[in-house]
């Protein structure tokens, strides 16, 4: 059995998407999710589907905290779905090329410090791309600069707003997100 913690900062659709894919896999277990953002729409899903469900703060996830509860945990994976904090260099060693992110555009296009949510889609959109999509990568220090593992593309046409665009993405995110863990992790 495989435990994974899920970490998310906000609506958390992913994070219910990943559940649903796993319900019933024997070899795979969503053991907790993890938020620091109390207003997170995330913790209705977490009760709602009796995920065991750890608030945290900024003091914690530096201090090593975090990952002695991922540690006491029997974690084995690390999902950021919608976690917007820099992972700490000390979370990053005790799992190493074991923490996965998602990112909604195409990286190294449209990444970085500041570039999450609407600021991605309205970058894409004012930049006149034509093209944008989804990365999932390992995680290291740095913001979206780890190792990619997947990624895929739909068209951005010269009428979208930026919200069309990041409709296109979540479906994106949803087909692809729970298959691409399921790849890595068995
Ligand atoms: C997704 O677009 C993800 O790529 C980004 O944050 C969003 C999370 O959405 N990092 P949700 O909370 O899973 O609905």
């Amino acid at each position: 059995m495989k435990n994974i913690a899920i970490f998310a900062s906000g609506s958390g659709s992913n994070a219910e998407r990943i559940y649903d894919y796993f319900q019933g896999d024997s070899e795979v277990n969503i053991s907790m999710i993890l938020c620091n953002n109390p207003e997170a729409g995330v913790i209705a899903r977490a009760e709602r589907l009796n995920i065991p469900l750890v608030m945290f703060d900024r003091a914690a996830l530096k201090s090593g905290e975090v990952v002695r509860i991922l540690q006491e945990n029997d974690t084995d994976w690390v999902i950021l779905a919608g976690f917007l904090w820099l992972i700490p260099k000390n979370m990053v060693e005790a799992f190493p090329n074991k923490i996965v992110n998602i990112h909604p555009a195409l990286l190294p296009k449209f990444g970085g410090k500041g570039m999450y949510g609407h600021f991605v889609h309205e970058a894409v959109v004012a930049n006149k791309e034509t093209e944008s999509g989804i990365t999932i990568h390992f995680v290291n220090e740095h913001y979206d600069e780890g190792n990619i593992i997947f990624q895929a593309s739909y068209p951005v046409l010269p009428t979208d707003s930026p919200e069309d665009v990041a409709k296109k993405g979540q479906v994106l995110e949803h087909e692809y997100f729970p298959k691409v863990i399921e790849e890595l992790i068995k």
